[in-house]
């Protein structure tokens, strides 16, 4: 029995979730998958009410979780920062999910902004450092309020953290072709026994500490992964490929403000925002799956927004936690329906949020279990 925390959150997040859930309850029922659903009452909304962002309660709960599925954090009338230091990023931090995993890839009848944009060329994913870097916090501000004033924030790393973050980044890539070699390499490369590709994002030519420390730990930690071949490209030209030619890339390893930054372009070329799921992942602890898509406050209630996001969460949810024939399962009814619906822009789907849960649900229960 796995014990999974549900927190909806604000704004959109608890319409897309509980068509999330009713997805992984279908796909669970099938696979004989037994979890127990804990809905939490972590938001804006209590925040607003109570003062409260993360109790220790709800930490204690949280820890004592198998994995915990997020729908979106933020309110309108809270000032920016508390919420995201105070939940998500508190997060992030406490249960040392120091990998966010965000897999780029343009399903078959999505628009994607990119002329030339196929399910072929967009399909990589961006493993992005996710509890260091300018997150950390670190900074100050000196004689603030006056034209003297002088603020500052670092990007602080240390070894061990870029390099549980590069072995994931290898671990990926050498997971996800383990069958068939990725097919952007070169015949040399193919011939010397390589089979998919790290690319490491960064910008040497400026922050010539921390990407000096991140270029060395990539080559050491790339020593202990023969088969998968390896480049460095600037943060500014990952932006360019991203929309040029995507094709490039398999694995992305950056930092964790970089990928903040490219996930989002990146989540553009796949389709949007409604699309977009990532997963918060400790592998030897609680990890935490969500959309990327945010509270969308214009949408709130109307049951127009595309939950799409939320149920590709779910299925990386599954993955994770070893149920990959499931996660696969859910993935394929998920494309099934994208295929049934007119455009996958968001406001523009045809279909209400929760019609879309219940065709998914349809589909799961029109498919053979494998
Ligand atoms: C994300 C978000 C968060 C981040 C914000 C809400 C703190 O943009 O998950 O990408 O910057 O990590
Ligand atoms: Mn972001």
């Amino acid at each position: 029995m796995h014990k999974i925390a549900v927190i909806g959150g604000d704004g959109t997040g608890p319409e897309v979730i509980e068509e999330g859930l009713k997805a992984l309850k279908a796909i669970n029922q099938q696979h004989n998958i037994e979890c127990d659903f804990i809905p939490m009452d972590i938001n804006g909304t209590r925040f607003m009410a109570t003062g409260d962002v993360l109790t220790d309660d709800d930490m204690n709960q949280l820890k004592s979780c198998d994995a915990i599925y997020l729908g979106a954090i933020g309110h309108p009338d809270v000032p920016p920062g508390i919420l995201e230091r105070g939940i998500l990023l508190k997060l992030r931090f406490d249960l040392d999910q120091f990998i966010n995993y965000r897999p780029v890839k343009l399903y078959p009848n999505v628009h994607s902004p990119i002329k030339n944009a196929t399910p072929d060329t967009v399909d990589y994913v961006v493993i992005r450092e996710n509890t260091g870097g300018l997150y950390t916090g670190v900074g100050s501000f000196e004689n603030k309020g006056t034209p003297q004033e002088v603020a500052s924030q670092s990007m602080i790393y240390s070894y061990e953290q870029v390099e549980r973050c590069i072995r994931f980044a290898f671990q990926t890539a050498k997971r996800r072709h383990q069958a068939t070699p990725w097919k952007g390499l070169s015949e040399t490369e193919v011939a010397a026994g390589k089979i998919g590709r790290v690319t490491l994002c960064g910008k040497t030519n400026v922050l010539t500490y921390v990407f000096d420390l991140w270029e060395r730990v990539f080559e050491d930690v790339a020593k202990d992964f023969p088969e998968i071949a390896t480049n460095y490209t600037h943060v500014d030209a990952v932006c360019v490929h991203m929309v040029e030619r995507p094709e490039v890339f398999d694995v992305i390893v950056t930092t964790n403000m970089f990928g903040d930054i490219i996930t989002d372009l990146a989540a553009v070329t796949q389709g949007g925002m409604g699309v977009a799921a990532s997963g918060n992942i400790n592998p030897n602890g609680v990890s935490m799956f969500e959309p990327i898509g945010g509270t969308a406050p214009d949408f709130t209630g109307k049951n127009e927004i595309n939950p799409m996001a939320a149920v590709g969460a779910a299925h990386l949810m599954l993955d994770h936690l070893g149920y990959s024939e499931a996660a696969s399962q859910l993935e394929q009814a998920k494309i099934k329906v994208i295929q049934q619906m007119k455009s996958m822009l968001a406001g523009k789907m045809g279909f209400k949020t929760s019609e879309i849960g219940n065709m998914i649900c349809d589909e799961l229960y029109h498919m053979v279990p494998n």
